[in-house]
């Protein structure tokens, strides 16, 4: 009867008036006094949501009529059932049972501002009255793609596109353009949208990742074509020596690496700078091109975390943030590889186009919040990413569980592992590692926490310390319970 019971606690405090941000506060901070959900075992590390009647449950059962699995992107599934979301404000979200949590998950780290960020929703509003979609280049994307490339010194071009996926895609097929090569190479275990190449070797196990200093290429979707396995070579993260012996077996025929500073799924720690300078040394010595996946990492830094290296990309893929909220990707970098795209040429060497890319409305939005995403907001959500990774690192130790917490900037992941992984491997769960992290995400979800399904969370810049104070007590409360059952 959870659901209900909140739902009620929260129709009263509506129809006194609308709750402000310490009223909001307060009451998540009430949450974290009832314990929803039971203690762990084995029996039920699967188990999820409340089983109470519920309007989410009602939706799903009507949604699986029409979308396959009921939803329309695999990371929102939920068991039993996908919670729907009513609306968001700030750093909250309320579903339709009306229950609201803060939200550390921020549609996958794509809002930076929160929920209908006031700013945003205004810029957004006026571009709608001016229309939302034209066969025309507009002021909007010339204003964005100039204060995108003021911000980035090894931004020299740039050009639009619709999502994260699309951005590496056109990056890897401009380097192809450029080198006449067809190979990638990439990092073990990183996810980077899901074009064919690019998805390769994102999730392999143990059982089919193959011997450690020859990485195997494994198809994550079955039906993957042979050749496009054949054309990406796998490198381990971090390790200079090793991903350098790898490339040089392939060095006449790769057109780039693909890298992203801090992949999420290889446990979410930053690539060294010692890593990141080889890969650039050996792009110049063999005439490849170093891409730089900054679709969630660009919010590390007010020029992404390219920032925290000393060597530079030559192309650049974004996305997530720079949209304000609104379907985005952009690619950027040297002049010389996005001549390639200057429908100008007598013969365009990479013809590229889509029906909405620089749409005006993503442009006016997009716009709006990195500029409100200024070195103050930048310096203050990494400082709030610290001091969150400290709180929760005091409680795990005082705690005495084998667990850590990685990340930089304004995001973080905790790990039921006692030493912070260094790679792939070493951050891959165990099923019954996955089965308690799913249990702690979960114990956080019922008492009004949304985290990224890996125990990841990314910040927003409407939070402050005692958001992150809140946070921390209830994961200390999954902590313990974990010890507990240990
Ligand atoms: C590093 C990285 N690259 C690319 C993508 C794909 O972005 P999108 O979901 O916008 O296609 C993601 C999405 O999570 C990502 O994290």
């Amino acid at each position: 009867m959870k659901a209900e019971t909140l739902g009620s606690t929260i129709e009263q405090r509506k129809s006194g008036g609308t709750l402000n941000e310490n009223q909001e506060y307060t009451r998540v901070a009430q949450l974290r006094y009832v314990n929803f959900y039971p203690k762990p075992s084995k029996a039920n590390f699967m188990e999820s949501n409340s089983k109470s009647p519920n309007r989410s449950r009602d939706l799903f059962e009507e949604a699986q009529k029409y979308l396959p699995g009921g939803v329309s992107r695999n990371t929102i599934f939920r068991k039993p059932n996908p919670v729907y979301a009513k609306f968001g404000k700030g750093c909250y979200v309320t579903d339709v049972e009306g229950v609201a949590r803060l939200d550390v998950a921020n549609n996958m780290a794509s809002l930076i501002h929160g929920h209908a960020c006031p700013d945003v929703v205004d810029a957004v509003q006026q571009q709608l009255h001016q229309g939302t979609a034209f066969t025309m280049a507009t002021i909007a994307e010339l204003e964005f793609a100039k204060l995108l490339c003021d911000r980035v010194p090894h931004f020299e071009k740039l050009r639009f596109v619709n999502s994260g996926t699309e951005a590496v895609m056109a990056c890897i097929k401009a380097a192809r353009c450029f080198t006449g090569r067809s190979k990638i190479a990439k990092v073990e275990g990183t996810y980077h949208g899901t074009y064919d190449y690019a998805e390769v070797s994102q999730k392999p196990k143990p059982e089919n990742w193959g011997d450690a200093q020859r990485p195997a290429s494994v198809p994550v979707a079955k039906g993957t074509p042979q050749s496009a396995l054949d054309d990406v070579i796998i490198i381990p993260f971090n390790n200079p020596s090793l991903a350098r012996e790898i490339l040089n077996s392939e060095a006449d025929h790769l057109a780039c690496i693909l890298l992203d500073p801090m992949p999420h799924r290889v446990g979410l720690i930053p690539a060294s700078n010692e890593f990141v300078t080889m890969l650039r040394e050996w792009c110049d010595q063999n005439k490849a091109l170093l891409i730089l996946d900054e679709v969630i990492t660009f919010r590390s830094g007010y020029a992404g975390a390219g920032e925290w290296f000393d060597a530079k990309p030559d192309l650049t893929a974004m996305g997530k943030i720079i949209g304000g909220g609104f379907p985005v990707g952009a690619f950027a970098g040297r002049n010389e590889v996005m001549d390639l795209l200057d429908p100008q040429h007598a013969e365009i060497p990479f013809p590229h186009s889509g029906t909405f890319s620089a749409n005006p409305i993503t442009m006016a939005a997009g716009k709006v919040t990195m500029s409100l995403f200024d070195h103050t907001a930048v310096e203050d959500i990494n400082d709030l990413g610290d001091y969150a990774r400290t709180t929760i690192t005091e409680s795990i130790r005082e705690i005495g569980l084998p667990a850590c917490v990685t990340g930089a900037g304004s995001m973080f992941r905790v790990h039921l592992k006692s030493e912070p992984p260094t790679d792939y491997r070493s951050a891959y769960m165990s099923a019954s590692q996955q089965q308690q992290i799913t249990w702690l995400v979960n114990h956080m979800f019922e008492s009004g926490f949304m985290m990224i399904n890996t125990c990841t969370a990314a910040l927003s810049t409407v939070m402050n310390r005692q958001h992150i104070d809140a946070l921390t007590d209830q994961l200390s409360r999954g902590f313990r319970q974990l010890r507990q059952a240990a």
